[in-house]
């Protein structure tokens, strides 16, 4: 095969107290043709400063290639993008994913989806994005002495979810600097209970555990402050009923849980007379799917 097109979702990682390791695919994708040509590579469909080999889609299929045992990775990719840059939604995972499944099935699928999260994961450097990017639903992942571990869960059909996206970016490395290098045992505690009950809480469809449940002291303290607009997006989430908010990954995108169709739509006309009028509300349902060779 010399061409083939993949379809990636968008993910939301950490989902309250889940730091580093769960994250859930999300119906928003991106689209990646990979075509092999004869030397050299052309990227089309992204920013100019993209279009490089520093291009994590490429990154990933030169890499995944040489794992193959095949040292040719000159291609062509074409990508047609529905998932917003530096936003929190896994845009960066997308492209990762994408490039390790592009080289695999052109070389006629060597390799398993662990391996393809294993060398995604040496890109990424956390795998809670790209393991719900790659096997679809809400997963937590662990990188062990023996490999990465995923385990998946269902989601109850009764939450509904809504990306507020901002019009601004906010990169991981950012975000990520201003956590503190080391955390209390009270608030490590916190959290791993927490993230136990917020699985079990979606896979219920229980609505109270779910809202006592994610707390979080590991990351979003530190990280609200950057997300200009937060306070009023959380106030106004909770006001029109919300069972739960928290920042999707890294920011800047926050992510309402309700069980209101309708709640997309309410939160998008009362944004308007706020401050955050300029963000977008997205309705967005879990993807159980996983990345696709179409
Ligand atoms: N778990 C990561 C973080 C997600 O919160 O920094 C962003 O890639």
């Amino acid at each position: 095969m010399d061409k083939v097109t993949v379809r990636v979702n968008a993910t939301t990682a950490n989902i309250g107290p889940g730091f580093d390791c769960v994250g859930m695919a999300l119906s928003l994708y991106d689209r990646l043709t990979f075509e092999k040509t004869d030397g050299g590579i052309v990227i089309e469909g992204c920013d100019e400063k993209y279009r490089n080999e520093n291009n994590l889609a490429y990154l990933s299929y030169k890499k995944t290639m040489e794992k193959i045992g095949c040292d040719d990775s000159s291609v062509k990719i074409t990508i047609a993008s529905e998932i917003p840059a530096s936003r929190g939604l896994g845009s960066s995972a997308a492209l990762i994913a994408a490039g390790a499944a592009a080289a695999n099935a052109i070389c006629g699928y060597p390799l398993t989806k662990e391996e393809l999260l294993e060398i995604g994961t040496e890109i990424e450097g956390h795998p809670d994005n790209l393991a719900p990017a790659i096997y679809g639903g809400l997963t937590v992942s662990a990188a062990t002495e023996n490999g990465i571990y995923t385990a998946r869960f269902k989601i109850s059909e009764k939450f509904h979810f809504t990306a507020l996206i901002p019009d601004f970016h906010l990169s991981t490395e950012k975000a990520r600097q201003v956590l503190p290098k080391e955390v209390l045992r009270a608030d490590a505690v916190y959290n791993l209970s927490r993230t136990a009950l917020v699985l079990k809480a979606f896979e219920e469809g229980n609505t109270e555990m779910l809202a006592a449940s994610m707390g979080d002291k590991l990351h979003q303290p530190y990280r609200r402050r950057l997300i200009k607009g937060f306070d009023t997006a959380e106030r106004l989430a909770f006001h029109l009923g919300a069972t739960a908010f928290f920042i999707s990954g890294s920011g800047p995108t926050v992510m309402a849980v309700s069980e209101s169709e309708d709640f997309t739509k309410a939160i998008s006309e009362q944004m308007q007379f706020t401050d955050i009028s300029s963000w977008r509300a997205l309705a967005l349902k879990p993807d159980n799917g996983g990345i696709i060779i179409e």
